[in-house]
């Protein structure tokens, strides 16, 4: 077993760049359950970001956007669009963490930087992930302030939340270009010490039309799973091209958000207006006889149309929503794990069936 060369104490958040993150903060309270519970922008004496910080349960979201035309957060959402633009990870030790990964090869984006208030001493630093995402590192062990120096505590009314179920950040995912899968999985191997965890090939994912390859890295301590993505050859475009010709370039695809009671949370979520995946009538035909017993009413799961698979170690629960922005790019997946350690690799099949139906909808199930 090599040494942990990288060890990570948890994913501190993800920060979305967004066009209007006043906006999306509402959409996060009401439709996804989180509560603002910190903010940074003009009130706050800061000039050039607004950004407000989502929570619930142990997940994070940080909403940030550029007040000018030239900040880098506006250029980031003029290229990409609304999206995940930072994966930020709680780290022992930031300095640390930049030099062993840097060393190793990862490209320095933000080298080590202490940001010191009344409330201790707060560092950071970040290097580079697939196309323009960072992976930051934050260390917190000195620092005892909301969020981060220059956020002030929230306690607004419309955007707290009693939340919907969700709990944590099960897996992110991303997409890379064609053949550029290995690359990315020997990055996060070689820099940061992750291991493989499981491969999908392009026969597991594949439909009539389209097929993907899939890679999952997982830190040394087996706490942070992040798949990696690549289009493989098919009759029609896949969604992984489609993804990365209006994300203009790599990305976070989609993150898993775990619950503990996913007919609970669907339906909460539903009922805001949240968009799911509609997963045919047929799928619930002979489910136990595929999937054996579970706890849940096979009717109740049809009917908010929650996918059901089975691995060696357990079941699983999962169901994806729409692309939460106008470009076919970033989705979520809710997620309730009953023992079972994998990633619904026997709903692929009738996953990319759906996510297809969508992209046909939209035009882009294009003859390649
Ligand atoms: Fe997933």
């Amino acid at each position: 077993m090599m040494s942990d060369f990288c060890p990570i104490k948890r994913i501190d958040h993800l920060e979305f760049y967004v066009g209007n993150a006043k906006q999306a903060a509402l959409f996060y309270a009401k439709c996804f359950g989180f509560t603002n519970t910190a903010y940074r922008g003009l009130e706050t004496s800061y000039r050039d970001i607004a950004s407000y910080v989502m929570q619930q349960g142990n997940i994070n979201f940080v909403l940030s956007t550029g007040l000018s035309p030239d900040h880098s957060i506006s250029q980031s959402v003029l290229k990409h669009g609304d999206g995940i633009a930072i994966i930020a990870l709680e780290v022992p030790d930031a300095i640390s963490a930049y030099k062993q990964t840097t060393d190793r090869g990862a490209i320095g984006i933000i080298a080590p930087t202490e940001q010191e208030d009344a409330y201790g001493k707060f560092r950071y630093s970040a290097i580079r992930g697939y196309g323009d995402t960072l992976i930051k590192f934050i260390d917190r062990s000195d620092y005892a302030g909301v969020f981060a120096p220059g956020f002030e505590a929230q306690n607004r009314a419309h955007l707290n939340s009693k939340g919907v179920g969700l709990n944590a950040i099960d897996h992110i995912v991303g997409n890379v270009e064609l053949g550029a899968m290995e690359r990315w999985v020997q990055f996060f191997a070689d820099t940061m010490g992750f291991n493989l965890l499981v491969h999908f090939d392009d026969k597991t994912i594949a439909t009539e039309y389209s097929a993907l390859m899939s890679k999952v890295m997982q830190d040394g301590a087996g706490k942070i799973k992040l798949p990696i993505n690549e289009p493989a050859s098919g009759k029609r475009k896949s969604q992984i091209e489609e993804y990365l010709e209006y994300n203009y370039g790599p990305g976070v695809q989609h993150v898993a958000l775990a619950t503990d009671n996913i007919i609970e949370t669907v339906t909460r979520m539903k009922a805001t207006g949240v968009d799911f995946l509609v997963t045919p009538p047929s799928y619930y035909e002979n489910l136990e006889e595929r999937v054996g017993k579970i706890d849940e009413p096979i009717d109740k799961l049809a009917e908010l149309g929650i996918l059901v698979d089975r691995d060696q170690d357990g079941y699983l629960l999962q169901i994806f929503t729409q692309p939460v922005q106008d470009r076919p790019t970033l989705f979520f997946e809710v997620i309730e794990r009953h023992g079972a350690r994998g990633f619904g690799e026997g709903n692929f099949k009738a996953l990319f069936e759906a996510i297809e139906r969508e992209q046909a909808r939209r035009g882009n199930l294009v003859s390649v």
